[in-house]
C-alpha cells in the first residue's frame, strides 16, 4: 500500500482549517495511519526542504513552514501520492482549480496551505523525517472495500 506524507502548514491550523482539509482526504477514501500536532525546527525545515536549497523562495519558505504548529500526517492507499497532490490542486492558490484544497482556500505563492509528497521516494524519506516505523498503523477503515476494488491494477 502507497504511503504518503501531508502537512497541514501553519496558515492551515492558524486559519481553523484543520478539520476541512482532513476530510477532503478522508472523503476521497484515504486512510489516515499516522498523525501530530508539532512545531518544526528550523533544522527539521532544512532537511525536509533541502531539495529547495538556493531557490529564491527557500528562505522565506523556511520561515513560513517554521512559524507556528503544523500537523503532519502519513496518509495510505492505492495511489495515493497521486491522489493528495490533485486533491491539493497545483502550487500557487491563485493557479489551483476550484474544488482542490488550495484552489478553495489559498490565493497566494508561499502561503498554500497543505504539503504532499510528489513522489514515492520523496515520501519515504520525508515520513523518516517525521515518523518513526513504529508509530505507523496498519488497519483497514471500514468500507475500504467500497473504495479500493481488489481486481483494481
Ligand atoms: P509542497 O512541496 O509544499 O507540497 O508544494 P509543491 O510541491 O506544490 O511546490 P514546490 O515547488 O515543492 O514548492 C514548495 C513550497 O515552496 C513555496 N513556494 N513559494 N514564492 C514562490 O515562488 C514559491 N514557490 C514555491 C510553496 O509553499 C510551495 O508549496
Ligand atoms: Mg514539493
Amino acid at each position: 500500500m502507497e504511503r504518503t506524507l501531508i502537512i497541514l502548514k501553519p496558515d492551515a491550523v492558524q486559519r481553523r482549517l484543520i478539520g476541512r482539509v482532513i476530510q477532503r482526504f478522508e472523503d476521497k477514501g484515504l486512510a489516515i495511519v499516522g498523525m501530530k500536532l508539532m512545531h518544526i525546527s528550523r533544522e527539521l525545515a532544512e532537511r525536509h526542504y533541502a531539495p529547495h536549497k538556493g531557490k529564491p523562495f527557500y528562505p522565506g519558505l523556511i520561515d513560513y513552514i517554521t512559524r507556528g504548529p503544523v500537523v503532519v500526517m502519513v496518509l495510505a492507499g492505492e495511489r495515493c501520492i497521486e491522489i493528495a497532490r490533485a486533491l491539493m490542486g497545483k502550487t500557487f492558490g491563485y493557479e489551483a482549480a476550484p474544488g482542490t484544497i488550495r484552489g478553495d482556500f489559498s490565493a497566494g505563492r508561499t502561503f498554500n496551505l497543505v504539503h504532499g509528497s510528489d513522489s514515492p521516494e520523496s515520501a519515504a524519506a520525508e515520513i523518516a523525517l517525521y515518523f518513526k516505523p513504529a508509530d505507523l498503523l496498519e488497519y483497514t477503515p471500514a468500507g475500504s472495500e467500497w473504495v479500493f476494488a481488489r481486481n483494481d491494477v
